[in-house]
Protein backbone atom coordinates (compact mmCIF):
# COMPACT_ATOMS: atom_id res chain seq x y z
CA UNK A 1 0.00 0.00 0.00
CA UNK A 2 1.49 3.29 -1.12
CA UNK A 3 1.11 6.26 1.59
CA UNK A 4 -1.85 7.87 0.45
CA UNK A 5 -3.50 4.67 -0.81
CA UNK A 6 -7.19 4.96 1.07
CA UNK A 7 -7.40 2.00 3.56
CA UNK A 8 -10.00 -0.02 2.69
CA UNK A 9 -12.04 -1.83 5.43
CA UNK A 10 -14.50 -4.07 5.31
CA UNK A 11 -16.75 -5.12 7.93
CA UNK A 12 -18.43 -8.87 8.02
CA UNK A 13 -21.41 -10.50 9.79
CA UNK A 14 -23.61 -13.46 9.05
CA UNK A 15 -26.27 -11.94 7.29
CA UNK A 16 -25.05 -8.06 6.80
CA UNK A 17 -28.17 -6.77 8.23
CA UNK A 18 -27.57 -5.73 11.58
CA UNK A 19 -23.84 -6.15 12.79
CA UNK A 20 -21.64 -5.05 10.29
CA UNK A 21 -23.58 -2.63 9.08
CA UNK A 22 -23.86 -0.71 12.15
CA UNK A 23 -19.72 -0.88 12.20
CA UNK A 24 -19.53 0.29 8.44
CA UNK A 25 -21.84 3.37 9.63
CA UNK A 26 -20.20 4.13 12.99
CA UNK A 27 -17.05 3.51 11.19
CA UNK A 28 -17.39 6.13 8.62
CA UNK A 29 -19.13 8.55 11.05
CA UNK A 30 -16.38 8.25 13.23
CA UNK A 31 -13.60 8.85 10.76
CA UNK A 32 -15.96 11.92 8.92
CA UNK A 33 -15.99 13.97 12.23
CA UNK A 34 -12.53 13.63 12.08
CA UNK A 35 -11.85 14.57 8.66
CA UNK A 36 -10.52 11.65 7.69
CA UNK A 37 -12.99 10.15 5.43
CA UNK A 38 -10.98 10.95 2.02
CA UNK A 39 -8.59 8.28 3.47
CA UNK A 40 -10.62 5.31 3.94
CA UNK A 41 -12.76 3.13 1.44
CA UNK A 42 -15.26 1.53 4.03
CA UNK A 43 -18.08 -1.27 3.12
CA UNK A 44 -19.18 -4.32 4.75
CA UNK A 45 -20.61 -7.84 3.60
CA UNK A 46 -21.78 -11.10 5.08
CA UNK A 47 -20.77 -14.38 4.78
CA UNK A 48 -24.42 -16.02 4.22
CA UNK A 49 -26.61 -14.59 1.00
CA UNK A 50 -29.84 -14.98 3.26
CA UNK A 51 -30.74 -11.08 3.15
CA UNK A 52 -28.52 -10.07 -0.20
CA UNK A 53 -29.79 -6.90 -1.50
CA UNK A 54 -31.73 -5.59 1.47
CA UNK A 55 -31.82 -2.82 4.03
CA UNK A 56 -30.52 -3.18 7.23
CA UNK A 57 -32.69 -4.62 10.12
CA UNK A 58 -35.44 -1.80 11.23
CA UNK A 59 -33.97 -2.51 14.81
CA UNK A 60 -30.33 -1.91 13.74
CA UNK A 61 -31.09 1.05 12.04
CA UNK A 62 -33.34 2.74 14.38
CA UNK A 63 -30.78 2.41 17.38
CA UNK A 64 -27.73 3.40 15.24
CA UNK A 65 -30.26 6.84 14.00
CA UNK A 66 -30.76 7.39 17.80
CA UNK A 67 -27.43 7.39 18.06
CA UNK A 68 -26.95 9.87 15.25
CA UNK A 69 -25.70 7.22 12.78
CA UNK A 70 -27.57 6.57 9.40
CA UNK A 71 -27.66 3.34 8.08
CA UNK A 72 -27.96 3.39 3.80
CA UNK A 73 -25.92 -0.08 3.28
CA UNK A 74 -27.71 -2.89 1.30
CA UNK A 75 -26.93 -6.30 2.18
CA UNK A 76 -24.51 -8.52 0.54
CA UNK A 77 -22.90 -11.47 0.61
CA UNK A 78 -18.58 -11.84 0.62
CA UNK A 79 -17.06 -11.72 -3.03
CA UNK A 80 -13.74 -13.64 -3.61
CA UNK A 81 -12.41 -10.62 -4.98
CA UNK A 82 -13.07 -8.95 -1.39
CA UNK A 83 -9.91 -10.80 0.04
CA UNK A 84 -7.63 -8.94 -2.51
CA UNK A 85 -9.27 -5.58 -2.62
CA UNK A 86 -9.55 -4.65 1.08
CA UNK A 87 -6.83 -4.37 3.41
CA UNK A 88 -8.80 -5.09 6.72
CA UNK A 89 -11.90 -7.16 7.00
CA UNK A 90 -12.91 -7.35 10.37
CA UNK A 91 -15.50 -10.01 11.57
CA UNK A 92 -17.84 -9.43 14.04
CA UNK A 93 -17.25 -13.21 16.01
CA UNK A 94 -15.26 -16.30 16.04
CA UNK A 95 -17.97 -18.31 13.67
CA UNK A 96 -17.10 -16.17 10.71
CA UNK A 97 -13.99 -15.46 11.64
CA UNK A 98 -13.59 -19.12 10.92
CA UNK A 99 -15.86 -19.07 8.07
CA UNK A 100 -13.59 -16.11 6.24
CA UNK A 101 -10.00 -18.22 7.00
CA UNK A 102 -11.86 -21.22 5.02
CA UNK A 103 -12.71 -18.97 2.10
CA UNK A 104 -9.40 -17.17 2.09
CA UNK A 105 -7.50 -18.45 -0.89
CA UNK A 106 -4.07 -17.43 -0.01
CA UNK A 107 -2.20 -17.12 3.18
CA UNK A 108 -1.99 -13.01 2.13
CA UNK A 109 -5.31 -13.06 2.33
CA UNK A 110 -5.56 -14.92 5.73
CA UNK A 111 -3.13 -12.48 6.72
CA UNK A 112 -5.89 -9.70 6.16
CA UNK A 113 -8.77 -11.04 8.63
CA UNK A 114 -9.21 -10.51 12.13
CA UNK A 115 -11.70 -10.22 15.02
CA UNK A 116 -13.01 -6.51 15.07
CA UNK A 117 -12.93 -6.75 18.64
CA UNK A 118 -9.10 -7.70 18.45
CA UNK A 119 -7.76 -4.30 18.27
CA UNK A 120 -9.44 -3.35 21.04
CA UNK A 121 -8.52 -4.10 25.26
CA UNK A 122 -11.70 -4.97 25.82
CA UNK A 123 -11.57 -8.89 26.53
CA UNK A 124 -14.39 -9.89 25.08
CA UNK A 125 -13.77 -9.13 21.53
CA UNK A 126 -16.87 -10.59 19.93
CA UNK A 127 -19.68 -8.76 18.27
CA UNK A 128 -22.45 -11.10 19.34
CA UNK A 129 -25.40 -11.80 17.03
CA UNK A 130 -28.73 -9.56 17.93
CA UNK A 131 -31.00 -11.13 15.33
CA UNK A 132 -33.25 -13.13 17.65
CA UNK A 133 -32.96 -10.68 20.84
CA UNK A 134 -34.29 -8.60 22.39
CA UNK A 135 -34.01 -4.44 21.33
CA UNK A 136 -31.32 -4.39 24.39
CA UNK A 137 -29.14 -6.69 22.56
CA UNK A 138 -29.23 -4.31 19.42
CA UNK A 139 -28.21 -1.93 21.67
CA UNK A 140 -25.30 -3.49 23.00
CA UNK A 141 -24.27 -4.12 19.87
CA UNK A 142 -24.47 -0.25 18.75
CA UNK A 143 -22.21 0.51 22.14
CA UNK A 144 -19.45 -2.01 20.63
CA UNK A 145 -19.20 -1.23 17.40
CA UNK A 146 -18.73 2.50 18.30
CA UNK A 147 -15.97 1.59 20.86
CA UNK A 148 -14.34 -0.85 18.74
CA UNK A 149 -14.28 1.54 15.68
CA UNK A 150 -12.82 3.70 17.93
CA UNK A 151 -10.06 1.46 19.49
CA UNK A 152 -9.15 0.43 15.33
CA UNK A 153 -8.81 3.87 14.85
CA UNK A 154 -6.07 4.52 17.50
CA UNK A 155 -4.69 1.52 16.14
CA UNK A 156 -4.14 3.34 12.18
CA UNK A 157 -3.10 6.28 14.07
CA UNK A 158 -0.20 4.97 15.40
CA UNK A 159 0.73 2.45 12.21
CA UNK A 160 0.06 4.59 9.35
CA UNK A 161 0.36 8.32 8.73
CA UNK A 162 -3.52 9.31 8.03
CA UNK A 163 -3.66 12.70 9.76
CA UNK A 164 -1.55 14.54 7.34
P1 LIG B 1 -26.01 -10.14 11.43
O1 LIG B 1 -27.32 -10.76 12.15
O2 LIG B 1 -25.09 -11.31 11.10
O3 LIG B 1 -25.43 -9.26 12.48
O4 LIG B 1 -26.51 -9.40 10.20
C1 LIG B 1 -28.07 -11.79 11.59
C2 LIG B 1 -29.00 -11.48 10.63
C3 LIG B 1 -29.79 -12.49 10.09
C4 LIG B 1 -29.63 -13.80 10.51
C5 LIG B 1 -28.68 -14.09 11.49
C6 LIG B 1 -27.90 -13.09 12.03
N1 LIG B 1 -30.45 -14.82 9.98
O5 LIG B 1 -30.33 -15.97 10.43
O6 LIG B 1 -31.26 -14.55 9.07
Amino acid sequence: MKPMDPIKVLFVCLGNICRSPAAEASFKKLVNERGLISRFEIDSCGTSGYHDGEEADPRTRSVAKSRGTLITHISRKIRNSDFDHFDYILVMDKNNLNTMRMLAKTEAQRKKIFLFGSFSDDPAQEVPDPYYGEISEFEFVQTRVENFSKEFLIYLEKNYEINS
